[in-house]
Order: structure tokens, then C-alpha cells, then sequence
């Protein structure tokens, strides 16, 4: 894979994860382009899911890791977004597996929701893991329309 950049948005409850989840990427070898925002001023989640999944469906980048507080309504705006296929992960497992069944581009986390060290673990599982193609690429392109 060559493009090895990976967009970061969150809202304001999510700052302190989003960025240590953007240094714990740099240490495996991806490029973090973390769009923030920057301070804590309450903001909005939608504007932030939008503007990363932008970054991914234009090529800019090859995937989105997005944080509020659930993971929910940030992933939600995201997926809004034409070809983004992004799912709100608390676990390891569903992690991986938006990557090898639905060939998710991005991931959305809760800030709310995770500590840290889970959070990364669930980040490393997802970019850790391809596609599996076959059948499941079958029912992605269903899901595309
Ligand atoms: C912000 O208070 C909160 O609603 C937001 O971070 C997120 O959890 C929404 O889904």
C-alpha cells in the first residue's frame, strides 16, 4: 500500500484520545494528518466527521480514525459522506472485522467510551487487517449501490 496517510478529526470531548492516537500511528509507520481541532471550545461533530471522510474519498488519505464522545454521531456524519464505509468500534474483534468483511475506510471511536489502551488496541486491529474480498466484496458493492 503507498499512501500510508491516515486523516484524524474529532469534536471537543475527544481531543486528548485523537492525538494520542495520531503519535501511537506515526510509531507504526503511517503518516498522521490530524485535521484537529485544536482546543477544547465546544464544537460540532458533524462538521468534523464530514471534513475527514472528505480527505479519504478525494485519495488524500488512505483511511479516517474520527473520535467523540461515543464514536456515534461523528461516524454517523461521516458515513453521509458518498464511499465512506465507516463503523463506531468499542472492541478488538469489530474492528477488524469492518476491515475484512465491509472493507471499512474509516473508524470512529468514543472518547466517552474507551480508555486509551483499548482504544489503541482497537486502532492497531483495524489497521492491521485487509480486505478479504470474495463474497464479502460482493455485499460491499451492494451496500455502495
Ligand atoms: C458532545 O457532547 C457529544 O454529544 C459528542 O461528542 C458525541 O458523543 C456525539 O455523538
Amino acid at each position: 500500500m503507498t499512501n500510508k496517510r491516515i486523516v484524524l478529526s474529532s469534536d471537543h470531548a475527544a481531543i486528548e484520545l485523537r492525538q494520542a492516537i495520531a503519535k501511537h500511528i506515526e510509531t507504526k509507520g503511517w503518516e498522521a494528518v490530524d485535521i484537529g481541532p485544536t482546543t477544547t471550545e465546544s464544537t460540532h461533530y458533524p462538521l468534523h466527521g464530514k471534513a475527514a471522510a472528505e480527505k479519504v474519498v478525494s485519495g488524500d488519505c488512505r483511511f479516517g480514525i474520527i473520535v467523540c464522545g461515543t464514536g456515534q454521531g461523528i461516524m454517523m456524519a461521516a458515513n453521509k459522506v458518498a464511499g465512506i464505509r465507516c463503523g463506531a468500534c468499542a472492541d478488538t474483534f469489530s474492528a477488524k472485522m469492518i476491515r475484512a468483511h465491509n472493507d471499512a475506510n474509516m473508524i470512529a471511536l468514543g472518547a466517552r467510551v474507551l480508555g486509551e489502551g483499548l482504544a489503541l488496541e482497537i486502532v492497531d486491529g483495524f489497521l492491521e487487517t485487509d480486505f478479504e474480498g470474495g463474497r464479502h466484496a460482493t455485499r460491499v458493492d451492494m451496500v455502495e449501490g
